[in-house]
């Protein structure tokens, strides 16, 4: 299905966050509205966690109170984006259908108190969710400020797996249609291995605890399974409201950046647009890296069309052992670095601090001190600075190259029994992203078989698993005249996680032109050096160049003398995990090659740049200062935050945000 493009109500960039108001008396309802309107708001989330309140008993609907609120927003030309609330079933519900609650790998029920507590398989929790789901679309189907709808929410955050008897059940569906019969399936598994033929459907289940070490491939297709039960409630809820308000685009709130549980190619496929959730891990040296990261997937996953940034924070979040708080400015650069990057708006969780329940310590753009705190003049300024870049609105973000993530391959990579637990495949992914950010380079992530003959260069930092189909669409990429660097232990086993025999890396051994015959991870800690003077961590290999030509091989310990980095024409392959100065080098390296440039010459290390653009060639390029010290770039144009004009050269201050339109023309 192709997504249309995000066309909400309000004009702009779209500015609020979620907002709970049956947490708060009804007096102070006033009070919210009044506010947002002095802080800029134009839209919010409502009702992502109000089950109990629109249905306190079964079958009993309350929507007094939603109707007051909504009509209350409307007044005041807020939008709303209306949530399904299905993420958090009431005490009642559970109470009822005990066996719709999750249980763990150990066989453990986990209770209700907290949210998402139920199994995805359930078919009470379906019809239950659907039924509430169909009430509030036939109830607001023609407001006027229903602006998009919000599915759910954070699908499979809580509750990513169920191994209880129903889900069983279900993954014996799932994989009768995967492989039509047991012996698929005992092929597709490997059971000869440990004995572990099935003769008998009701004999396969989940991957519950055992002994030792389950099957690999059981354990992968339970994760694909997860991923698919939670996508059929998604896709369940999107048809239910496409049914009574085909007009209105709806979506729900991904993770991009800090969580993999879910096959998000997948699901971006039936969301009208791409919106995601985005908060920073205190111990991260390089958050301003991490929003990139998460953005960008956001984009892509949406194909680089406008995206919504649903939620982050204004400050410190409460789920963390340590809950750093923002300084000052920080809120500003991270909303402005979303929508440098394709978001048509920033939104937070949540509009006004709560008093009770678990996130009570979470920050808010309303804080628990009021509208006398530096939080709420940012919040403020923000809103303001959103103004002035309406105009950006809707215009879209051309990486220059790509950069591979494969959701099931990081999945088997990460699993048990590999040759290293440091071989891990989404940290991996973000470090080579790193070196594409440091090297001033927009990156777009693509699903492996993806069509990417747009992109000068590709990046494949970790794919352990790959079809030969998806193998082959990358050397056609090559043999089309694009250049593809490979990072180490790819392309080793097929889609069911079967070992490709004759040498690694498996799949990709002539393409890259080199053979592999021995892996030799490192203990913890340890280095390899390299030819050319880098280093390498966790991994080596014994092998030789079959066709490609060795740039670098090992000089030291048991491996030495063996290829490290090769080059086989335009197909690149590093066999170790470099560090980052290496990483940074290496990707240089390729892309110099390849002939990418950064797209803003001579740009200081902390500055961030990237470009929007619309159709008619008008182009906004987004100047993020990271850094402490001022930073001057050669650029041209008006900057839509402050009015000022540059011609030629224009100086970020540190910590501040430029953003020059320009015709395209001055480029
Ligand atoms: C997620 C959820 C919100 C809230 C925040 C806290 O994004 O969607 O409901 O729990 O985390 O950071």
């Amino acid at each position: 299905m192709d997504m249309p493009s995000l066309t909400p109500r309000p004009v702009g960039l779209l500015y609020g966050g979620d907002y709970n108001p049956e947490q708060w008396p009804e007096r102070v309802w006033e009070e919210d509205v009044r506010l947002m309107r002095e802080a800029g708001v134009n839209l919010v989330t409502v009702g992502v966690f109000a089950w109990a309140w629109l249905e306190p008993a079964p079958g009993r609907y309350q929507f007094g109170w939603l109707d007051r609120v909504l009509e209350l927003l409307r007044r005041n030309e807020i939008a709303v984006d209306l949530a399904t609330a299905t993420a958090s079933p009431p005490p009642w519900f559970p109470h009822r259908y005990p066996k719709s609650l999750p249980v763990d790998t150990d066989g453990r029920r986990l209770w209700y108190g907290s949210r998402q507590s139920f199994c995805a398989s359930s078919p009470e929790y379906r019809d239950v969710a659907l039924h509430l789901v169909d009430r509030l679309a036939s109830r607001y189907h023609d407001h006027p400020a229903l602006a998009m709808w919000h599915i759910h929410n954070e699908y499979g955050c809580h509750n990513l797996h169920c191994y209880c008897d129903v889900s069983a059940a279900a993954f014996r569906v799932w994989l009768r249609n995967r492989y039509g019969d047991l012996g698929g399936l005992n092929d597709a598994w490997g059971t000869a291995f440990w004995s572990q033929w099935y003769t008998d459907w009701a004999q396969v289940l989940p991957p519950r605890a055992t002994t030792t070490i389950g099957n690999p491939a059981q354990a992968l297709d339970f994760r694909r399974f997860s991923s698919d039960a939670l996508l059929a409630l998604c896709t369940a809820e999107r048809e239910a409201l496409r049914q009574i308000t085909p007009g209105i685009p709806a979506t729900t709130n991904l993770m991009t950046g800090n969580f993999f549980g879910l096959d998000y190619w997948r699901w971006a496929r039936v969301l009208d647009f791409v919106a995601t959730d985005n908060y920073l891990v205190g111990t991260s040296t390089a958050p301003h890296v991490d929003v990139a990261y998460a953005a960008d997937i956001a984009r892509s996953l949406g194909r680089g069309r406008p995206w919504l940034l649903m939620e982050h924070s204004t400050s410190a979040v409460n789920w963390q052992p340590r809950n750093l708080a923002k300084p000052p400015g920080m809120l500003r650069r991270n909303s402005l670095s979303h929508v440098a990057r394709g978001s048509d708006g920033a939104l937070f969780f949540q509009w006004r601090a709560s008093r009770s329940g678990a996130e009570k310590w979470h920050s808010a753009m309303l804080p628990h001190a009021g509208t006398d705190s530096r939080v709420w003049r940012e919040v403020v300024e923000l809103g303001a600075a959103l103004k002035r870049l309406a105009p950006v609105a809707s215009s879209t973000v051309d990486g220059q190259v790509a950069v591979v993530l494969d959701y099931p391959s990081g999945w088997a990579a990460e699993g048990r029994a590999q040759p290293s637990v440091d071989m891990g495949t989404f940290d991996e992914v973000r470090r080579w992203y790193g070196a594409l950010w440091r090297a001033g380079v927009t990156a777009d992530f693509a699903p492996p078989g993806a069509e990417l003959s747009r992109y000068p260069v590709v990046f494949v930092p970790a794919l352990y698993l790959v079809s030969d189909n998806d193998a082959n669409a990358l050397a056609s990429y090559v043999d089309g005249g694009g250049t593809l660097l490979v990072g180490p232990y790819s392309g080793v086993v097929d889609e069911c996680d079967r070992v490709r025999p004759g040498g690694y890396p498996g799949a990709f051994r002539d393409l890259l032109g080199v053979r592999i015959e021995e892996f030799y991870p490192m203990p913890a800690g340890g280095s390899v050096k390299l030819s050319g003077g880098s280093v390498g961590h966790a991994w080596r290999e014994l092998g030789r160049a079959t066709g490609a030509e060795v740039l670098e091989s090992y000089v030291d310990g048991p491996v030495a003398g063996s290829p490290a980095v090769t080059r086989n024409g335009r197909a690149w392959y590093v066999g170790t995990r470099l560090d980052d100065d290496g990483l940074d080098q290496l990707v240089a390296q390729v892309l110099a090659a390849a002939g990418v440039a950064a797209l803003v010459a001579d740009r200081p290390p902390g500055l961030e740049a990237v470009r929007r653009r619309h159709p008619d060639g008008t182009a906004y390029l987004f100047l993020v200062n990271h850094a402490d010290a001022p930073a001057t770039v050669a650029a041209t144009g008006t900057d839509l935050l402050t009015g000022a004009d540059s011609a030629g050269e224009v100086t970020v201050p540190p910590g501040g945000v430029v953003v020059l339109r320009s015709s395209g023309e001055e480029e």
